[in-house]
C-alpha cells in the first residue's frame, strides 16, 4: 500500500488525450513529483535508431533501456513524431517493460523529499506500475478530437504535418497500445474515467482535482 504521506496519482489514456498536460498541472498544484513515462519508451526508441538498431529486435532495445539517459534527448526530440512511433514498437517488447518497470515504482514510491508525492501517467500506471495509486484517472477523448489536438501541437511547433499521415500512425498507434499482450493500454476497474473530448484544459484540472480532492487522502 502506499504511504499516506506520500501521494501517487496514476493518469492513463490514449495519445494526445490531454493528459500530459493535465498531469503537469495536477502535479504542480498538489506539489508531486511528474514523471511521463512515455519519455521512457520514446527515448529508448530513439536510442535504437541513434544506434543504427532494429526496433522490432529485443536484443537492441533491451540495451536501449538498461543505458537509457534522457539528458541526451531534447524536449523536441522527445516529441517529436518519430518518437512516439518509434515507442510505440518498443514497448510492445515485454523485456523493455520489465527494465523499465523498476525505474517507475522508485519514482512512485521515493518521490524526494521535497514532493508531497508523486503523479505518473502513460498507458499502464493504474493497472500494472502503480496499483495502489490513491487515484487512478482515465482520460480518454473522441478520435477526431485527438487528431485536431496532435495536429495544433505539431504545427505550434513548426514542424510541416499531413493530416492523413496524423490521423494513420496514432490510428495504428492506439491498436498497438491496446492490442499487445503485455500492459496493453486499458482502464483499471477502480479507474475513474475523464472524457475531455469537450473540454478545455482548465476544465479538465478543475474536474480531476474534484476527484482527486474527493478520494484521495489530503
Ligand atoms: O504517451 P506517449 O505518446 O508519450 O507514449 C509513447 C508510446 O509509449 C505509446 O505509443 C505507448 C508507449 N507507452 C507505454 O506503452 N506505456 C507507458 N506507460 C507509456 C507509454
Amino acid at each position: 500500500m502506499a504511504d499516506q504521506s506520500n501521494l501517487v496519482v496514476a493518469i492513463d489514456g490514449p495519445a494526445a488525450s490531454g493528459k500530459g498536460t493535465l498531469a503537469r498541472r495536477l502535479a504542480d498544484i498538489l506539489n508531486l513529483r511528474y514523471l511521463d513515462t512515455g519519455s521512457l519508451y520514446r527515448a529508448t526508441g530513439l536510442s535504437v535508431i541513434r544506434a543504427g538498431g532494429d526496433l522490432k529486435s529485443e536484443q537492441d532495445a533491451v540495451k536501449a533501456a538498461e543505458n537509457l539517459d534522457l539528458s541526451t534527448f531534447s524536449a523536441e526530440e522527445l516529441r517529436s513524431e518519430e518518437a512516439g512511433v518509434a515507442a510505440s514498437h518498443v514497448a510492445f517488447l515485454p523485456s523493455v517493460r520489465a527494465v523499465l518497470l523498476d525505474f517507475q515504482r522508485s519514482v512512485a514510491a521515493n518521490p524526494g523529499a521535497d514532493f508531497s508525492g508523486a503523479i505518473l501517467d502513460g498507458r499502464d500506471i493504474g493497472t500494472v506500475v502503480c496499483r495502489d495509486a490513491d487515484a487512478k484517472i482515465f482520460v480518454t477523448a473522441a478520435l477526431e478530437v485527438r487528431i485536431k489536438r496532435r495536429l495544433e501541437e505539431l504545427k505550434g511547433r513548426g514542424e510541416t504535418v499531413i493530416e492523413a499521415r496524423v490521423r494513420d500512425d496514432m490510428t495504428a498507434r492506439d491498436q498497438r497500445d491496446r492490442d499487445r499482450s503485455v500492459s496493453p493500454l486499458k482502464k483499471a476497474d477502480d479507474a475513474w474515467e475523464l472524457d475531455t473530448s469537450g473540454m478545455n484544459a482548465d476544465e479538465a484540472l478543475a474536474e480531476a482535482l474534484g476527484h482527486i480532492r474527493g478520494t484521495g487522502p489530503q
